[in-house]
C-alpha cells in the first residue's frame, strides 16, 4: 500500500471513530449518570488521542502490513505490547462484547494465549481474523503459498492486489488494521513433521486448515502425541448445505470422505480419537471435476494436490461461504477453549449415535422375526454408519410417505420384500405407516418416486465413501 491509500485510510479512521464516538455519547446520554458521561467523554477523547498519535508514530507498521518485521521469531509472539500507545482502556471497550460473554477472568486467558493456524487458506484465514477480533492476541500464520486469483472466491483477507504474495502476508495486514495489539507471527513455509517443531513452539492451540491429506495426518499424529491441542478441519469442498456441518470428535465422523481418510490413516499410525475436527455430513453431490492446469504438475507431487484419492489430478469445486464456515466454526470452538469455557456437548453426533442403534436394532428385530428365528438379532448387509447415511443423509430424517414429515418414531424398513436388506433396499417411516408397508400396503407412484431417487442418491454416496 502507498502513502496515498494511507491518507485517505487515516482520515477514514479518524471520521469513523469521530461518529462512532459521537453516536455513542448521544445515546448514553440519553439515560446515564453524569459520572458514567464524564468517563465516556474521557474514554473517547483516549481514543482520539491514541488514533492520531500512533498513525503519527508508527504508520508504516499500521497500514503498510508488507513493512512489518515478519521474520522476527518467538520474540515477536512473547513480546508485551506492539503499540504502547494504543492504550488498554481502548483494547477492552474494542472487546466489550466479548468481555460481556466471556467475562475478566477468561478474557484475560484468551488475550494471553497463542494460537498457531497451520495453512492459511480458505479455512484458515477466517479462523484467523475471528480469533484476531475475539482478543487472541498472539497467532502464528504458517503458510508457504502465495495467493492465487482462484483463491480470492473463499479466503477472508486476500484482496486482487495480493495475488502472487504471500498468503500470510495479507492476513497480517488485514489483522493489524483490526486490532493494533496483536502480534503476528509469519511464517512463510510449509509445515513438515522432519522440521515442524519450532513452527509450533508455544501453541495453546494449534489450528490444522491443511488441505493436504499426508500432512495434515503428520500434523495431528505431531501434535496428538506431544499432548499439543490440536483442532482440524474436514472438507469443505464440493459441499454446499450448511445446515450439515458440525463439531465432534475425529473419531465420530461419519461420511466425510476427507475425515474417513485421515481417520484411516491416523487410526493405522495409532491415534483412533482425541482430535476435535469440523466437518460436514454433506454427501458431495454430482460436482463437475475440472482438469487440473498444467502448471500445477510443475509445483510438486501431484498427488498431494487434491483432498481426496479420486480427485488426485482434478480440481476440488468449491463454493465460498462452506471453508468461511468451517474456519468460523473452528474460532468459536478454540475461543470457548482458551477461555476455559469449552462447548460442553457439540451437539448432534452423541444423542443421535443412540438413534441409529435403536433403528438398526429394531430393523434387525423384525428381520429375525420374518425369518422365523425371532430369538436371533439377524445380520443384515449394513451397519450404524450406513444407518447414519440413509437416515441423515439421504432421507434427511423424513418418512418416505407424503407428506414427507418428519416421523415421531422414526423406522428403518425393508422396501422390497423380494431382495435381502441393504443400503438400497431400506427406507424411513414412520412406525404405523412401516406397519402398513410390512402388511402389504401398495404405496402411490410418488412414494415410489421418491424411493428410487433414495437409491440413487444412496449409491452415489456409497461410490464416495468406499
Ligand atoms: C510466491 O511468489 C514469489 C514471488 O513471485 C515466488 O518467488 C515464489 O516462488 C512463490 N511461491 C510459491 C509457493 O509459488
Amino acid at each position: 500500500m502507498d502513502g496515498f491509500s494511507f491518507h485517505s485510510h487515516r482520515t477514514q479512521l479518524v471520521v469513523a471513530a469521530i461518529a462512532a464516538s459521537a453516536t455513542t455519547a448521544a445515546l448514553i446520554s440519553g439515560y446515564n449518570a453524569l459520572s458514567k458521561r464524564s468517563r465516556r467523554r474521557d474514554l473517547d477523547q483516549d481514543i482520539l488521542r491514541s488514533i492520531s498519535s500512533s498513525v503519527a508514530g508508527s504508520a508504516n507498521t499500521l497500514f503498510d502490513g508488507t513493512a512489518t518485521r515478519t521474520q522476527a521469531g518467538d520474540s515477536e509472539l512473547s513480546a508485551p505490547n506492539a503499540s504502547p500507545s494504543y492504550d488498554e482502556d481502548l483494547i477492552q471497550e474494542q472487546l466489550a462484547r466479548n468481555y460481556a460473554f466471556f467475562g475478566d477472568e477468561a478474557m484475560a486467558k484468551i488475550r494471553s494465549k497463542t494460537v498457531v493456524i497451520v495453512g492459511c487458506g480458505g479455512v484458515g484465514s477466517w479462523a484467523a481474523v475471528m480469533l484476531v477480533r475475539s482478543g487472541v492476541s498472539k497467532i502464528r500464520l504458517v503458510d508457504f503459498d502465495n495467493v492465487t486469483l482462484s483463491s480470492l472466491n473463499r479466503h477472508a483477507t486476500a484482496a486482487l492486489a495480493d495475488v502472487g504474495t504471500p498468503k500470510v502476508k495479507c492476513i497480517e495486514r488485514t489483522l493489524k488494521q483490526i486490532a493494533r495489539w496483536v502480534h503476528v507471527d509469519c511464517r512463510i513455509e510449509l509445515w513438515r513433521k522432519e522440521d515442524g517443531a519450532p513452527l509450533l513452539e508455544g501453541a495453546d492451540w494449534v489450528v490444522d486448515a491443511i488441505d493436504n491429506i499426508q500432512t495434515k495426518v503428520d500434523l495431528l499424529k505431531y501434535c496428538h502425541e506431544r499432548d499439543i491441542k490440536v483442532f482440524a478441519s474436514m472438507g469443505a469442498g464440493a459441499k454446499c448445505d450448511p445446515t450439515r456441518i458440525q463439531i465432534s470428535d475425529i473419531s465420530h465422523t461419519v461420511y466425510d470422505p476427507l475425515a474417513r481418510a485421515v481417520r484411516r490413516r491416523l487410526r493405522l499410525q495409532g491415534v483412533a480419537s482425541g482430535i476435535p475436527v469440523v466437518y460436514s455430513t454433506e454427501v458431495p453431490g454430482d460436482v463437475k471435476l475440472l482438469p487440473l492446469p498444467e502448471d500445477e504438475f510443475d509445483k510438486g507431487p501431484v498427488q498431494e494436490l487434491g483432498v481426496l484419492d479420486d480427485f488426485r489430478v482434478r480440481i476440488l469445486p468449491v463454493l465460498g461461504p462452506l471453508p468461511a464456515i468451517f474456519g468460523l466454526h473452528i474460532a468459536s470452538y478454540v475461543l470457548c477453549e482458551l477461555a476455559g469455557k469449552p462447548i460442553a456437548n457439540p451437539l448432534p453426533i452423541k444423542n443421535r449415535r443412540k438413534l441409529y442403534e435403536r433403528l438398526l436394532r429394531d430393523l434387525q428385530q423384525r428381520e429375525a422375526k420374518r425369518a422365523g428365528e425371532p430369538g436371533q438379532p439377524s445380520r443384515l448387509g449394513i451397519d450404524e454408519d450406513d444407518v447414519a447415511l440413509l437416515f441423515e443423509d439421504v432421507h434427511r430424517g423424513r418418512s418416505v410417505v407424503p407428506p414427507h414429515a418428519v416421523p415421531t418414531r422414526p423406522t428403518l424398513v425393508r422396501w422390497d420384500p423380494a431382495r435381502p436388506v441393504g443400503v438400497d433396499n431400506v427406507v424411513v417411516m414412520d412406525a404405523p405407516e412401516a406397519e402398513r408397508h410390512l402388511a402389504g400396503e401398495v404405496w402411490g407412484e410418488e412414494v415410489r418416486t421418491v424411493v428410487e431417487r433414495r437409491r440413487v442418491e444412496v449409491q452415489r454416496a456409497m461410490e464416495w465413501v468406499m
